[in-house]
């Protein structure tokens, strides 16, 4: 982000949409529901709200209250802390990196599935093979990828995401309220009571540190946190908005639409495939899969769903564009180029990433590391190990370093900080403990699959 930009957002409002441009996204409509449907339904949404209140919050309100504090970005924010600890920042910063590319990869499934509603084809995405018969494809979908990726840089290149922001604010109710719409009429498809049930009711038996570790790895990436994100945003919120309440904000929009599309997907599945262990644990595929047959079953279902990923790509461009932007100011500030030549650079280097994501689906379906495709090894590495790890640090730092104090003292500027014990306990305790045992064990769960 270029420095008139720093100061830019104009009250709380703006900040609270800004930073919720980028929290909402593929995380919410197309990450968590197949992750909920997969871990056990209502155990994974319980944990996963647990952790929002808890961990989100704290994390949330420190990684915002440094941006502010300091002015900067992640890695200058650490640096001017304490300067031994500029490493957290560094290492935030290499997970939008990662991120970046298979974002991208889905991002282009996205665009494909809106060209094929408008161009009439939206009977056959509703069809079992179509999902498969399209990713197994080599060219097309890399075509999808770089027209999504493509679009991404340029907005980012001609600085003009302001424009995008105001679309997108527009964008953003009218998606809620849609999800609104299709989530009701899922559930009152017949069938789909005992996928509400799955979804709502948790079932302890399902619980283990695995669900744990996938909530906490989906609320990092969801919230845009522990990778710098939110850092970037608090150094350009003003001194007079309430940081405490806009995180509460933040974090209520998007674990809001999350639960929307986990409603409108979780039911379908069980009206379309019985809600079978297979047909749950589909992964990345589940919204593409199910969505299509949701709308098949609908009057003026092409146009409703036409309009669905039309609103889905915004909110995926909208978080993209702050993906690359962080990527390209580190670019910028490390290798001292300029922004054309950075954004270029970090297309490039996105592209061939993503390629990788990209044909794992396809030609080289074969190709597994630790048992994983490229795209899943990509979400596994950064959002299980990366994600966590940096979250480690960052309470760390916070509750030992620098302390809590430093944190506690800019929330205050703006009143009360209601739920400071919280967030000191969290911050100091639970969460550095938690994020230990959580990361070794599933650690050493993902390793040991493979060596089976
Ligand atoms: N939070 C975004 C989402 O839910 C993804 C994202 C991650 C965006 C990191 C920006 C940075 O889709």
């Amino acid at each position: 982000m270029t420095n008139e930009k720093r100061s830019s957002f104009t009250g709380k409002i703006g900040f609270v949409l800004a930073a919720a441009g980028s929290a909402v996204g593929l995380g919410n409509i197309w990450r968590f529901p197949y992750l909920a449907a997969k871990y056990g339904g209502g155990i994974f949404l319980l944990v996963y709200i647990l952790l929002a209140v808890s961990f989100g919050f704290a994390l949330m309100t420190a990684e915002i209250a440094i941006g502010r504090k300091t002015g900067l970005s992640a890695i200058g924010a650490f640096s001017a802390l304490q300067k031994k600890y500029t490493f957290i920042g560094v290492l935030a910063s290499v997970v939008p990196v990662i991120i970046l590319p298979y974002y991208s990869v889905i991002g282009g499934w996205v665009t494909k599935y809106l060209y094929a509603f408008v161009t009439g084809g939206a009977v056959a995405t509703a069809k079992d093979e179509y999902f498969d018969g399209f990713i197994s494809q080599t060219t097309e979908p890399i075509i999808w990828f770089s027209v999504f990726i493509g679009i991404t840089a340029l907005i980012v290149l001609f600085g003009v995401e302001k424009g995008i922001e105001k679309v997108s604010k527009f964008m953003m109710p009218v998606l809620v309220a849609l999800s609104f719409f299709i989530a009701i009429y899922s559930i009152c498809m017949p069938g789909a009571w005992e996928g509400v049930k799955y979804y709502i009711m948790p079932d302890f038996s399902k619980f283990s540190a695995t669900t744990v570790l996938a909530a906490m790895g989906q609320l990092f990436y969801s919230m845009s946190l522990a990778m710098g994100i939110m850092i970037t945003y608090g150094s350009y919120m003003k001194k007079d908005v309430n940081l405490e309440s806009s995180v509460t904000q933040i974090e209520l929009f998007d674990t809001g639409i999350a639960f929307l599309a986990g409603m409108m997907i979780i039911p379908a599945v069980f009206v379309f495939s019985e809600g079978t262990p297979e047909a749950l644990g589909k992964g990345p595929s589940l919204m593409f899969v199910t969505l299509p047959k949701v709308f098949e079953t609908m009057a003026g279902g092409t146009y409703i769903g036409l309009i669905f990923f039309l609103l889905v790509l915004f909110a995926a461009l909208t978080s993209s564009i702050s993906l690359m932007e962080t990527v390209v100011s580190i670019v910028c500030d490390k290798f001292k180029v300029n922004r054309k030549l950075a954004c270029l650079l970090v297309f490039v280097f996105s592209v061939v990433l993503g390629l990788l994501s990209s044909l794992g689906y396809g030609v080289w379906s074969e190709v597994k590391i630790i048992g994983m495709q490229f795209l899943d090894f990509f979400d596994f590495i950064s959002n299980s190990v990366l994600m966590p790890i940096v979250a480690l640090l960052t309470c760390i730092f916070i509750g030992y370093v620098i302390k809590p104090k430093a944190v506690i003292e800019e929330v205050e500027l703006n009143g009360k900080f209601k739920r400071k014990k919280l967030f000191e306990v969290v911050i100091k305790y639970i969460a550095p403990i938690f994020i230990v045992l959580i990361l070794v064990s599933s650690v050493l769960d993902a390793f040991g699959k493979f060596s089976i």
